[in-house]
């Protein structure tokens, strides 16, 4: 099924529904994969920036980079819909966020755009961004472009304090007309007081199994690093093992053909017709 964001934001008041699935994805092969499954949403997230481009956290990530990928898993899931993340410090005023969203969400074809947080500025940004026509989708909890200010990864919403200040910021968010909501590392008790709240669909990570969606970012999901994915995502494959086994693999085999076919580049003819 084609998910549209009025069917995502009706979708509790539907009986017997499923949860809602979501992955990351940053290329055209794995979104192309990702097209033929039954996910049901992409995130182009700007986790990009750890999984795929090395730095050290989201917030070196640019907006030309998430234009240059997210048009890309864009090229390769256009079934799918398809949430692209604003990086760091491209939605600081209301002006920056039309100026930055307007442009990753023409230039990508992205069904709706992502942004972190919820204090009085990004409110104004989510509501300039809805009233142009732009779908938004909000996180709260850990939100990695706030690291430095949290001061690390850790769980969210452990005292009254925190409780009351998350679950007022959902509501302000869905009182903003975001279409979806993502709940980053908070406690399983306090995601289930936002689902029970909320109108609108909840997707966890790290949040406990009692929202209606979960999300995971694909790398951590296929083992594709060389640490450990965080400790409440358990990988399903090694595919960095896979990697090491099928790069040495292909270095023993190129060895072995030097050796036979020594002087010999007949082989290699007519292999690009
Ligand atoms: O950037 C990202 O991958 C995300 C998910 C962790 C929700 O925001």
């Amino acid at each position: 099924m084609k998910w549209t964001t009025r069917k995502l934001r009706n979708l509790k008041t539907k009986q017997d529904r499923k949860k809602l699935t979501m992955l990351t994805c940053y290329d055209f092969q794995t979104a192309s994969a990702l097209n033929q499954s039954n996910i049901d949403l992409i995130l182009v997230g700007d986790s990009l920036g750890n999984v795929v481009l090395g730095y050290e956290t989201t917030c070196q990530v640019s907006i030309e980079e998430m234009i240059t990928f997210g048009s890309a898993v864009k090229r390769g899931a256009p079934d799918k819909f398809t949430v692209i993340d604003m990086p760091f410090g491209s939605y600081a005023s209301e002006d920056l966020a039309l100026k930055n969203g307007i442009l990753l969400f023409q230039k990508t074809g992205a069904e709706a755009l992502k942004l972190e947080g919820a204090n009085d500025k990004i409110l104004k940004a989510v509501d300039a961004l809805i009233s142009t026509g732009i779908p938004v989708v909000g996180h709260i909890g850990l939100t990695p472009q706030f690291f430095h200010q949290q001061g690390g990864y850790f769980t969210h919403g452990k005292t009254k304090e925190e409780k009351n200040l998350l679950l007022d910021q959902a509501k302000k968010l869905e009182q903003a007309g975001v279409s979806l909501l993502v709940l980053e590392c908070v406690t399983t008790e306090l995601s289930q007081m936002i689902t029970d709240e909320l109108s609108i669909p909840t997707i966890g990570i790290g949040s406990g199994n009692v929202t209606d969606g979960q999300v995971l970012v694909i790398n951590d999901l296929l083992g594709e690093g060389p640490k450990a994915p965080p400790s409440f995502c358990r990988p399903v494959k090694n595919f960095y093992q896979e990697k090491l086994d099928a790069i040495d693999a292909f270095i023993n085999e190129a060895n072995k053909q030097v050796t036979k076919n020594k002087g010999d580049q007949s082989e290699y003819e007519n292999i690009y017709n």
